[in-house]
């Protein structure tokens, strides 16, 4: 008799709620950062969002709710310092990555600029998992993030495509090593944001009809659907090693970039 009420009890879902958590997003000032950001503010959370400068409220009326620190995911000793000054905390995301460089393809590639999107997006995130992992209270989860790039190879890009698959192996990796901590990945398809700042006006919204009319979704992603999808990974206790495709089915048809 009293199994079974145990039974009913676990089989209530998980609630979509972080009233009375802390949530650190680093790359959470802008972009799919700032989705998950207000996400989690909507959700209940109070919420950090580190990036590497601190930006006026006067400029950006938007970030009102969240405390700003400043960090630089390529400067390690930096990363260990805010993770220490920021303390005990429920949930990490890390959006933040270096913008996308003119290194050239494969056989042509400048060194440096490979270096340098491997030191920002790969061993950024590992350095943020890693200082943010002693202080994640229990019940806590890591959300890592990638792209499409990590499964569909794109010439010019294999910096990007390095990085990426390499962030999703080892977002596996740290579900086993930081357990129980939650360790996942969410790889987003198109998203608009200033990503895509080099385009001009026309092309951004020929890009997103072009998005609409052929990903199966029909449906252009905005940094909402992945802000969404990261409150899911974040209240879920069920859901660790796992790599989310938040794509609108990009993968399933051709390419639109
Ligand atoms: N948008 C898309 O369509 C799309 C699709 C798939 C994957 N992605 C990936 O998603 C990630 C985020 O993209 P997004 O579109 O949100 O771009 P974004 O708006 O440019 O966001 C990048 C954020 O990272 C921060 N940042 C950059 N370098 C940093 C560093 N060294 N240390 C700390 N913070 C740093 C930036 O803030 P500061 O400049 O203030 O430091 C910025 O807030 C990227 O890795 C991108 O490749 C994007």
């Amino acid at each position: 008799m009293s199994t079974a009420l145990n039974d009913l009890d676990s089989s209530s879902p998980a609630a979509l709620s972080l009233a009375g958590k802390k949530v650190v997003v680093v790359g959470g000032k802008t972009g799919i950062g700032l989705g998950i950001a207000h996400a989690a503010f909507a959700a209940g959370a109070s919420v950090t969002v580190a990036s590497r400068r601190i930006t006026s409220l006067e400029d950006r009326p938007d970030l009102a709710n969240y405390e700003q620190i400043i960090l630089d995911v390529r400067d390690e000793a930096a990363v260990q310092k805010a993770f220490d000054a920021i303390g005990p905390f429920d949930h990490l995301a890390v959006t933040a990555g270096p913008e996308f460089g003119s290194w050239g393809n494969f056989m042509d590639a400048d060194m440096r600029g490979v270096r340098n999107y491997l030191d920002g997006k790969f061993f950024g995130s590992w350095a943020c998992a890693r200082h943010a992992a002693p202080h994640l209270r229990t019940g806590g989860s890591i959300t890592l993030l990638t792209g499409g790039l990590a499964v569909r190879p794109k010439i010019g890009f294999s910096a990007v495509l390095a990085a990426f698959s390499a962030v999703e192996s080892l977002s596996g990796s740290l579900a086993l090593e930081l357990s129980p901590t939650r360790v996942n990945t969410i790889r987003p398809g198109f998203v608009d944001t200033d990503l895509w700042k080099d385009f001009s006006n026309d092309e951004r919204n020929a890009l997103k009809e072009k998005v609409r009319s052929s990903f199966p979704a029909r449906h252009a992603g905005t940094i909402g659907d992945i802000g969404h999808a990261a409150l899911f990974l974040m209240t879920n206790p069920y859901v660790t090693g796992i790599v989310m495709e938040v794509s609108g089915g990009e993968n399933l048809v051709p390419s639109v970039f």
